[in-house]
C-alpha cells in the first residue's frame, strides 16, 4: 500500500468539511451532512478521520464523542460513523488506515458503532464484537384527545440550543445502555429529513414519536424532570392507536413494555465495554 497521511477534519477546518460532505453521497446514497454542518451542529464531539487524494476524501471514519449511560453509570466513549471508502479505491487497505487513526483517538474508551449487513465480517478485524438489540414493544389502546401537543422544528436555532441544554441536562431516556448530550447526533436524522416530528409535552419535556397505522412510535424523550409520559398519549396521537414502540429502553418510562424480538436491522458493535446484560436498545436518535 502506498504511504498515506490521515487528516482529522474538526469543528474549524471549514475547506475540509467541505471536501468530506462531497465524499459521504458517494458511499452513502441517501446521507448528507450539508444542513448539519449549516446548522452549526459540528462541533468539538465531532471529528473526521480522513485520506485525501488529488484533492479529495477518497476514505474516512469519522468520530463522534459520547457521554454514554451503561447500567446508570457516565463513561466517556465514543461512537464511530461515516466509516467507508469511495468504490473506487476499495480494497487497497485504505479504510484500514482511517479505521486505525480512529480507533487511536479513542484509546482505551468505549467504542461503539452501528454497521450494516455488509460489513459484519469487517469490524471484528478491528476488535469489535457484535451486540444484540432488542425491540421494545406495549399493547396500549388509546384515542387522540385535547389539544394536540405542539411540533418544534429544528430549522430554528433556539430549538437546537432547547434540545442540547434538554439532552444534556436532563434524564437519558434509558439508564441501562444509552447517552445524554447527544443533541448533535439527533439532530442529523432530523437535518436529513428521516426524523419522526419532535413534539413539545410541556416546557421540560420533548419527545420524537409518530403514529404510523396503529402504533405509536416513540423514538426518544428528553425531560428534565421525571413525568408521567402515559397522560401525554392523547395529546401526541391524532387516530386510535392499539400499541406502542420504543426507541430505546423503556425502563423508566414504561416499565410494563415487553421485549418484541431481536432488533435485525441494528448490526450493532462494541470494543472495550460489554453493555448490559439484560435486554437493551440504545436510543434510536443516539446512533450516527
Ligand atoms: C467496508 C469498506 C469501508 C472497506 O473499505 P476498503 O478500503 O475496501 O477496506 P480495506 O481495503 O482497508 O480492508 C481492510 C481489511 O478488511 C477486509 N474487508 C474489506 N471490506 C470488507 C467487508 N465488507 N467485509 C469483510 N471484510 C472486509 C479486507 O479484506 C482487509 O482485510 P486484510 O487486511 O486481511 O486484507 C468499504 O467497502 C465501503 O466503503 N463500503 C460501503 C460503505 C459501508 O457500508 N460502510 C460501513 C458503514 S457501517
Amino acid at each position: 500500500m502506498e504511504s498515506v497521511e490521515v487528516s482529522e477534519i474538526g469543528r474549524f477546518d471549514i475547506g475540509l468539511q467541505e471536501l468530506f460532505c462531497d465524499y459521504v453521497p458517494q458511499v452513502f446514497r441517501r446521507a448528507d451532512f450539508r444542513r448539519w454542518r449549516e446548522w452549526g451542529e459540528w462541533n468539538d464531539d465531532y471529528r473526521a478521520f480522513a485520506l485525501m487524494e488529488a484533492g479529495r476524501v477518497v476514505a474516512n471514519t469519522s468520530v463522534m464523542r459520547m457521554r454514554l449511560v451503561l447500567e446508570g453509570r457516565e463513561v466517556m466513549g465514543y461512537q464511530l460513523g461515516a466509516v467507508g471508502c469511495l468504490p473506487s479505491h476499495r480494497r487497497r487497505g485504505l479504510a484500514r488506515v482511517v479505521m486505525n487513526a480512529a480507533l487511536d483517538a479513542c484509546g482505551d474508551a468505549p467504542v461503539l458503532l452501528f454497521a450494516n449487513p455488509t460489513v459484519r465480517q469487517f469490524y471484528p478485524r478491528f476488535g469489535f464484537q457484535p451486540q444484540i438489540q432488542t425491540l421494545f414493544a406495549a399493547t396500549y389502546d388509546a384515542v387522540s384527545e385535547g389539544p394536540p401537543t405542539p411540533t418544534l422544528s429544528l430549522d430554528d436555532v433556539e430549538v437546537r440550543a432547547g434540545l442540547a441544554a434538554l439532552s444534556s441536562e436532563g434524564l437519558p431516556s434509558t439508564e441501562r445502555f444509552g447517552a445524554r448530550g447527544y443533541a448533535t447526533v439527533a439532530s442529523w436524522p432530523v437535518a436529513n429529513g428521516f426524523a419522526r416530528p419532535l413534539r413539545q409535552l410541556g416546557t421540560d419535556a420533548w419527545a420524537f414519536a409518530g403514529v404510523e397505522g396503529e402504533t405509536l412510535y416513540l423514538d426518544d424523550v428528553f425531560a428534565r424532570e421525571p413525568f408521567d409520559l402515559r397522560a401525554w398519549i392523547p395529546r401526541l396521537i391524532d387516530r386510535p392507536i392499539r400499541s406502542i414502540r420504543f426507541g430505546f429502553t423503556p425502563e423508566r418510562y414504561w416499565p410494563e413494555a415487553v421485549t418484541a424480538g431481536e432488533d435485525m436491522e441494528a448490526d450493532l458493535f462494541v470494543r472495550n465495554f460489554h453493555p448490559s446484560q439484560e435486554a437493551h436498545r440504545f436510543p434510536v436518535m443516539a446512533h450516527t
